[in-house]
């Protein structure tokens, strides 16, 4: 049985993965209309796991016996700057997924919700693959500056990242 409180906090963390794999999809989207086919491939893969973190978050509610609440979903800016703005945005979406998750765990362990507090090791464990991912192609971008060949270089290879994933 989950507390209200923890209900509450789970409730708005699909909210948070909900949007996350919209502004996802957007930015993914500016990307294929500006030629980064790429980029725009590894974001709506991303995009796709975003929503399976929100279904974990269903099914986790379900099973514990509460109802999951279908968010309404904000809508995401459709114009990046450059593509590196449109990775460092997710970078510092990412950010306060987090710091989200974080406090959730934090709230748990206060309720002594054990339980939900193992349940968020696997999105604490995720969220630091997820930021350094994006961390990791920002660093590559900023190595390349506005070098045309080097883009085109790092979006071939974040295609290819899906490919073998
Ligand atoms: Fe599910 Fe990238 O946070």
């Amino acid at each position: 049985m989950l507390s209200k409180k923890i209900e509450k906090g789970l409730n708005e963390q699909i909210g948070l993965e909900a949007y996350s794999s919209s502004y996802y999809m957007a930015i993914a989207t500016w990307c294929a209309a500006n030629g980064y086919n790429g980029i725009a491939k590894y974001l709506y893969h991303h995009s796709d796991e975003e929503r399976e973190h929100m279904l974990k978050i269903y099914s986790y509610m379900n099973e514990a016996g509460a109802q999951a609440i279908t968010p309404k979903i904000d809508k995401p800016p459709a114009e990046q700057k450059s593509v590196r703005a449109g990775i460092q945005a997710a970078l510092k979406h990412e950010m306060k997924v987090t710091a989200s998750i974080n406090s959730l765990a934090d709230v748990s362990m206060k309720e002594k919700d054990y339980t939900t507090f193992n349940f968020l090791q696997w999105f604490i464990k995720e969220q630091l693959e997820e930021e350094n991912q994006f961390r990791s192609i920002l660093s590559k971008i900023d190595l390349v500056g506005t070098d045309s060949k080097g883009l085109y270089m790092i979006d071939k290879e974040m295609g290819k990242k899906v490919d073998n994933s």
